[in-house]
């Protein structure tokens, strides 16, 4: 590694990184060390204004995209030039952790900072993206700001989706961008030369290994469907189980069916029912309507596709008293990263004598979309027992400077000097 790279590296400061990590909990704090930090609720823009604040600090350009994607730019000596990007999230889980998301984007701009304090000049511009509702907790589906930035779906599909208090996500993203009235606009589909993503683990393999750095080689495909059962509401008290039309009893047979239809001894499948509005949601009422979440996962093409097939016949044949309506919300098929990419991440590893392995990903990650568009891959950290969506997420100061320092050498090595 040149000197000057190496002097870079030595500027990424763990102190900082944690103490931005600390602050940024605060925004959205809930108990138990979590936190609940809704995509284009205040505490999403409370976020966002104290992440501009760091980068104007820098002097580096912001912009936001029609989505609310945020970005931060610092230029390269060929300005004219495709940059090089990094980032992932600020929006959390309802009851999330103080890492997943953020530590992209504060690992991102750690780097850049790094770099802009050692006075190297890169090729390329580098930016750090903080992508819109990667979580999709809030406005289902999840990856939204960066299938948008990306073109693989378009704004107008979203806009009219709700969360569970029926605000619509046009205004709530509406008073998000107006928030940050002195970004400057930037347009969708702006070119990247690659993109490069640190996240934590989500789960066990990095520790159980002792390894402080995952080599990611790519994304297991995903599917999601909403699923809506209507019957018809009556009294619980009166109204003989024959005559009725419950959307509820409906829901449950039909969840049952589809884990009948995902089991999978191996334990390679993920099926997920985390969501469901009942309607009208009350002890002595038969419920009329169910709306309820599918997310099903699984790294192997021909697997999810076949699955994924199968959610709406099995779903209808289950329902004995109500109509069932099968919405695919989400379809992301697995996802291998550019080998160019996940070569420099092992080698910047190794070069920092870290302890790293090649590993998939079981979570989904904005790099999805972003590999559709230009060379990418990812940097993984640990986190404690592989806990992530859970308040108790945790990750260790040492580790994430670690990984703030591949992310600082991948960057320098993809934007050229
Ligand atoms: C992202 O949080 C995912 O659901 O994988
Ligand atoms: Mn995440
Ligand atoms: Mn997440």
């Amino acid at each position: 590694m040149r000197e000057d790279a190496q002097h870079a590296l030595a500027q990424v400061d763990e102190a900082r990184l944690w103490r931005r990590h600390v602050e940024m909990a605060r925004i959205g704090a809930i108990p138990n060390n979590g936190v609940n930090r809704a995509a284009l609720s205040d505490e999403d823009i409370a976020a966002r204004t104290l992440l501009i604040s760091w980068a104007r600090a820098r002097n580096f350009g912001v912009s936001v995209d029609g989505i609310g994607n945020l970005f931060l730019r610092r230029e390269g000596r060929d300005a004219v030039a495709a940059p090089v990007m990094t980032g992932s999230h600020m929006d959390s889980q309802p009851r999330g952790g103080r890492f997943d998301g953020i530590y992209g984007v504060l690992a991102g701009l750690e780097a850049l900072e790094a770099i802009d304090a050692a006075g190297l000049e890169t090729q390329r511009p580098i930016e750090v993206v903080a992508w819109t509702n990667e979580e999709g907790g809030r406005f289902p589906p999840c990856t939204m700001g960066s299938a948008v930035h990306t073109g693989a779906r378009a704004l107008e599909d979203f806009l009219e989706v709700k969360d569970n208090d029926g605000i619509v996500l046009k205004d709530a993203l509406a008073r998000t961008l107006a928030a940050t009235p002195d970004a400057g606009a930037r347009a969708f589909g702006s070119p990247a030369a690659a993109y490069i993503e640190a996240h934590i683990e989500q789960g066990p393999r990095l520790e159980l290994e002792g390894k402080t750095i995952g080599v990611v080689t790519g994304i297991q495909g995903l599917r999601w469907f909403n699923i809506e059962v209507s019957g018809k509401t009556d009294h619980a008290g009166t109204t003989p189980l024959k005559l009725r039309k419950d959307a509820l009893r409906d829901a449950i047979a039909i969840i049952n069916a589809l884990h009948e239809l995902t089991r999978d001894d191996s334990d390679t499948l993920r099926f997920t029912v985390g969501r469901m509005l009942v309607t009208p949601n009350s002890p002595n009422s038969v419920a009329s309507h169910v709306l309820f979440s599918v997310d099903l996962r699984h790294p192997d093409r021909a697997t999810i596709d076949r699955l994924g097939q199968a959610v709406e016949p099995a779903a209808r044949a289950a329902a004995r008293q109500c109509s069932v309506k099968v919405t695919p919300t989400l379809h992301d098929d697995p996802r291998v990263f550019d080998p160019g990419v996940v070569d420099i991440v092992e080698a910047c590893a190794r070069e920092l004598a870290l302890p790293c392995m090649r590993l998939a990903s079981g979570a989904s990650h904005d790099a999805m979309y972003m590999a559709r568009v230009c060379p990418t891959g990812m940097i993984f950290v640990p986190c404690e027992n592989g806990v992530s969506h859970n308040e108790a997420e945790n990750a260790k100061p040492g580790d994430l400077a670690a990984g703030a320092r591949v992310l600082t050498a991948v960057l320098l090595e993809l934007a050229g000097r």
